[in-house]
């Protein structure tokens, strides 16, 4: 299973879901997720993000193996997006910003 992590927080930038072929995307306020029971692992939308925010679950950064969990269930509750749209207008000033967890509104 591949997860969004943190970076995505503020940035949405939406690129990664065009690829994925099993739509497994969800759209939040200001972050992506990935449904873990939908990802069949086949890595496409992992070098599509332009911030690095995609990994495999096996091989998550320190510090962002919540997510795992974050992305099961808010998967669960937010819609399912498809198509690339714009980014935040200030989606540039948020890429390097670390610890935005306290941001992610659901
Ligand atoms: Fe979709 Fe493939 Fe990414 Fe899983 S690894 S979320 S199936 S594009
Ligand atoms: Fe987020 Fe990257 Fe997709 S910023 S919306 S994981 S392209």
């Amino acid at each position: 299973t591949f997860v969004v992590t943190e970076t995505c927080i503020k940035c949405k930038l939406t690129d990664c879901v065009e690829v994925c072929p099993v739509d497994c995307f969800h759209e939040g306020p200001n972050m992506l997720v990935i449904d873990p029971d939908e990802c069949i692992d086949c890595t496409l939308c992992e070098p599509e993000c332009p911030v690095e925010a995609i990994f495999s679950e096996d091989e998550l950064p320190e510090g962002q193996e919540q997510f795992i969990e974050l992305n099961r269930e808010l998967s669960a509750q937010w819609p399912v997006i498809t198509e690339i749209k714009d980014p935040p207008a200030d989606a540039d000033d948020w890429r390097d910003v670390k610890d935005k967890l306290s941001l992610l509104e659901r």
